[in-house]
C-alpha cells in the first residue's frame, strides 16, 4: 500500500488556468449578473431561501423560460471562493444522477460568482427534520417511509458517486442541510464545492491538509490524519442515518456523547436498552420493529471507527433494498402477498461481514428482546 501524501484540492483548484476557459470546455451554461438580479427581483430579500459557508441563496425565476431556479451568491467575506465555485461546476457538469442536484448555469461576470440550480421546493432535510413548524397538518413530520425512502434515494447518489462515476467522488460534506427535497420528498445530494476525486484503486491513500467538513459528520480517521476515501462518505451516510431513525441532531453539547454516532454505539453497547426506545418519538411507533433494527444496524456499521469494517455504498444499497421488499411485505400484508417472490428477505446482507466484536454484542442484546419475523409482525405496533 502506498500513500499519496499531498494536498489534492491545491492540484484541482487547478491554480493559474484560465476560468473561463475550463467554463466553455465544460459546457457550462453562463448567465449574466443582470438576468439573475431580474429573475431575483434584484436579489431581494424576501427571496431569502437560506445562507451557508458560500453566501445567501435566493429563490428566482428564470425570465426567459420561467423555470424556477435556487441562485447561491458568493459571498466575497465568506469561507468559501472561487476554489469551491470552480470545484461545484466542475463536478456538477460531468455527474449526472436522479438524487443530484441539477446545475443549470453560472455566473462569472466581473467579480461576481453565481450558481444558478434547479428549485427544491420542500427545502433541506435538515429544516424538515429539525427545524420545521409542525404545528399544521401538511407539516407533519416525516414518517417511517418517508425517512427510509430518503436514506435509499441518498445512498444510490453515493453508490454512483463512489462506484461508477471515473474517477471516484467522495463528496466529504454530506449532512442534511446538503440533501434537499423535491416534489414527494425526491431527495437530491448537493454542494459538491470541497468535493474531491478519490483514489481509483484500493492501494491508493489520500490525504489532504484542508480537513473541511462538520465534525459531527466527519470519520474519525479523516479528522485526525485528514485521510479521505470512500468510507469517509459511508461514515457521514450513517451520521445522517441514525439522524432520521432518531430525530436527534448530529451534535448536542448537553448530550453525554455530543456526537450522535458516539451516542448510539455507547446506548447500545453499554446499556441495556431497547433498540425501539431510539425511535424518533415524532414518528409516533408507527414503523416496522425488524426493518428498524437492521435500519440502525446499518447506522451502526456505516460508522465503525475503523473504515474497513465499514460497509461501500454497494452494499449499503443493497441491504436497503432488501428493506423495501420486507417493507412491501410487513406493510401492506393483504396486497403484499400477490408481489412476493419467494426471494429470501435475507439475500443481500452483506453487512454482516464488517461487523465489529461491540455491534455484534450490541445485537445480540437486540435479539434477546426478542427478534420478529417480518411476515408475523404488525408493522405499526405501538413502541
Ligand atoms: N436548490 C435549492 N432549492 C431550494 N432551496 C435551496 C437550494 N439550495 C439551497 N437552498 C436553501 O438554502 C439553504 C442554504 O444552502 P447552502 O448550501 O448555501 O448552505 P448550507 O448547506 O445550509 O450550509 P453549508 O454552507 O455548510 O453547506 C439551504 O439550507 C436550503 O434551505
Ligand atoms: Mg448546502
Amino acid at each position: 500500500m502506498h500513500a499519496v501524501e499531498r494536498n489534492v484540492r491545491a492540484d484541482q483548484s487547478m491554480p493559474g488556468s484560465n476560468d473561463d476557459d475550463l467554463l466553455a470546455k465544460l459546457n457550462v451554461k453562463m448567465f449574466s449578473y443582470n438576468e439573475l438580479a431580474t429573475a431575483t427581483h434584484n436579489f431581494n430579500y424576501q427571496s431569502v431561501l437560506g445562507e451557508g459557508s458560500f453566501g445567501p441563496v435566493f429563490k428566482g425565476e428564470l425570465e426567459a423560460t420561467g423555470q424556477l431556479v435556487a441562485v447561491k451568491v458568493l459571498n466575497p467575506e465568506g469561507l468559501q471562493g472561487n476554489e469551491e465555485f470552480m470545484m461545484e461546476v466542475v463536478m456538477l457538469s460531468r455527474l449526472h444522477h436522479p438524487n443530484l442536484i441539477k446545475l443549470i448555469g453560472c455566473c462569472t461576470e466581473e467579480e461576481h460568482r453565481l450558481l444558478v440550480y434547479e428549485f427544491m421546493p420542500l427545502g433541506s432535510l435538515n429544516e424538515r427534520l429539525h427545524d420545521f413548524d409542525h404545528t399544521t397538518p401538511e407539516m407533519a413530520p416525516l414518517d417511517w417511509n418517508t425517512r427510509m425512502e430518503i436514506a435509499h434515494s441518498v445512498a444510490k447518489a453515493f453508490n454512483y458517486l463512489h462506484n461508477e462515476a471515473r474517477p471516484p467522488v467522495v463528496h466529504r460534506d454530506l449532512k442534511p442541510d446538503n440533501i434537499l427535497l423535491g416534489e414527494g420528498f425526491h431527495p437530491k445530494v448537493s454542494d459538491f464545492g470541497i468535493a474531491m476525486f478519490g483514489p481509483s484503486d484500493d492501494d491508493s491513500r489520500i490525504f489532504t491538509d484542508s480537513v473541511m467538513g462538520v465534525r459531527a459528520y466527519s470519520a474519525p480517521e479523516f479528522s485526525n490524519t485528514g485521510e479521505v476515501t470512500t468510507k469517509s462518505d459511508v461514515y457521514s451516510f450513517g451520521v445522517v442515518l441514525m439522524e432520521l431513525i432518531t430525530g436527534l441532531r448530529a451534535l448536542d453539547v448537553h448530550r453525554e456523547k455530543h456526537y450522535l454516532a458516539d451516542w448510539v454505539h455507547y446506548k447500545l453497547t453499554n446499556c441495556e436498552l431497547d433498540i425501539v426506545s431510539l425511535a424518533d418519538p415524532r414518528m409516533n411507533g408507527q414503523f416496522p420493529e425488524d426493518i428498524f433494527r437492521k435500519a440502525i444496524n446499518v447506522g451502526l456499521n456505516c460508522t465503525e471507527d475503523d473504515p474497513k469494517l465499514r460497509p461501500s455504498m454497494k452494499d449499503v444499497v443493497r441491504t436497503m433494498d432488501n428493506f423495501k421488499y420486507e417493507r412491501r411485505v410487513v406493510v401492506a400484508p393483504d396486497q403484499g402477498r400477490g408481489e412476493s417472490s419467494g426471494e429470501s428477505t435475507e439475500a443481500h446482507l452483506p453487512l454482516s461481514n464488517f461487523i465489529s466484536p461491540e455491534t455484534k454484542l450490541a445485537a445480540t442484546l437486540w435479539g434477546r428482546k426478542g427478534q420478529i419475523s417480518p411476515l408475523n409482525t404488525n408493522p405499526y405496533k405501538k413502541a
